[in-house]
């Protein structure tokens, strides 16, 4: 089991690749929503971001700056792609890692038009010079740059166009609070409840030409973790389980709850949504710490797994859904762990 590398387990909310993760032109680029109304579920995010478009249009005027806060695979990314779309402007994304020179930054944000949307994925991970960049930029769209060295440095300043700045973070906790507080909407996706997952994979399965029943889209929604990305990928691959593995007369195949599964099974994604990986975390919590309380770093080196891996890809759904608990002494195993895993619930005294 060790050898599993998360980018490829197939319950990861992690893009696999640079389709999945909307930075090419690839398959999932088509099933990603440009517009709100196909955009389904996170309804208060939806109405929020709505009124402010709605406003920010009636005024002439950009969009504040926009922080999105949630687990990966939520539709982050798709959002602000809908934001450039329903404000009819272009969208510039860089990645905050990916931003390591001042320069490169005022190249970005020199070259942007009024009203466009310059989109920072992993905001939180953006250098502290370039953060100091931003502040400036986001709140004066003024740009402050230090020409030449020593006594003869000199600072000049440019305007800007009035942009809107739209962030992507997987925790707003890892954000520096000046930056946070530069964003004027901070908005928080959740977990997809199973209801909204089965509309959009009926949505995706239409598509991408998959024939799919309701019993079929539900058992593929409870087993998504409540993360979008996850229920098309299973979808995709039940797809290809269907084709290769059921026959029928007529060669066309249906996913139904019996098909998806006998694929699930196969792919070891169990009636949760939880992978080999979920359960071994688990189980080393049970049967090596007595179900905790064990501290994240403990859990980290027994795993092999890094730590931010464990706190941002894992435990969110693992919590959400009552296996897992944060306290303060560490991660504790809850009774619905032991069931799920066939252990002897041990209450601890
Ligand atoms: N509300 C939605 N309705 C329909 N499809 C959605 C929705 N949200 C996300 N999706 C689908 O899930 C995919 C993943 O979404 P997206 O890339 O926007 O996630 P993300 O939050 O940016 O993830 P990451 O943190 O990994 O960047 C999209 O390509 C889209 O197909
Ligand atoms: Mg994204």
């Amino acid at each position: 089991m060790d050898e599993i590398i998360e980018g490829q387990r197939l319950v990861s909310p992690i893009a696999w690749n640079e389709s999945e993760s909307g930075q090419d032109q690839g398959q999932e680029q088509n099933l990603r929503p440009a517009f709100m109304g196909e955009y389904i579920g996170q309804r208060k995010v939806k109405e929020n971001l709505s009124l402010f478009m709605e406003a920010a249009r009636k005024r002439g005027d950009s969009l504040d700056h926009v922080l999105l806060a949630g687990p990966p695979g939520l539709g982050k990314t798709t959002l602000a792609h809908i934001i450039a779309h329903e404000m009819g402007t272009q969208i510039h994304t860089v990645t905050g890692p990916n931003v390591d020179k001042k320069g490169d930054l005022a190249a970005i944000l020199t070259n942007l038009q009024p009203k466009d949307v310059l989109f920072i994925d992993e905001v939180h991970r953006l250098q502290k010079s370039i953060e100091e960049v931003l502040y400036g930029a986001m709140e004066d769209y003024k740009l402050d740059l230090i020409m030449g060295q020593g006594p003869a440095a000199r600072t000049l300043r440019i305007d800007l166009p009035k942009f809107t700045l739209v962030g992507a973070t997987t925790r707003t906790g890892l954000l520096s609070s000046p930056l946070r507080d530069r964003f004027g909407v901070q908005l928080r996706l959740d977990f997809y409840p199973v209801e909204e997952l089965e509309k959009i994979l009926f949505r995706s399965s239409q598509l991408l030409g998959i024939q799919m029943d309701s019993s079929g889209a539900n058992e593929i929604a409870t087993r998504s973790r409540g993360t979008p990305r996850i229920a098309n990928r299973l979808l995709k691959r039940v797809r290809d389980y269907a084709q290769v593995k059921v026959f029928n007369g007529s060669g066309g195949v249906r996913i139904d709850r019996e098909v998806a599964q006998a694929a699930l099974s196969l792919f070891e994604v169990d009636h949760r949504g939880l992978d080999p990986m979920d359960r071994k975390f688990l189980a080393a919590l049970i049967q090596k710490f007595d179900g905790g309380p064990t501290g994240i770093e403990t859990l980290s080196s027994v795993l092999g797994e890094e730590r931010d891996t464990l706190e941002d890809v894992y435990e969110p759904y693992l919590i959400q859904e009552g296996f897992l608990q944060r306290t303060l002494r560490g991660r504790v195993a809850t009774r619905l762990a032991y069931d799920h895993l066939g252990e002897v619930w041990q209450p601890s005294v």
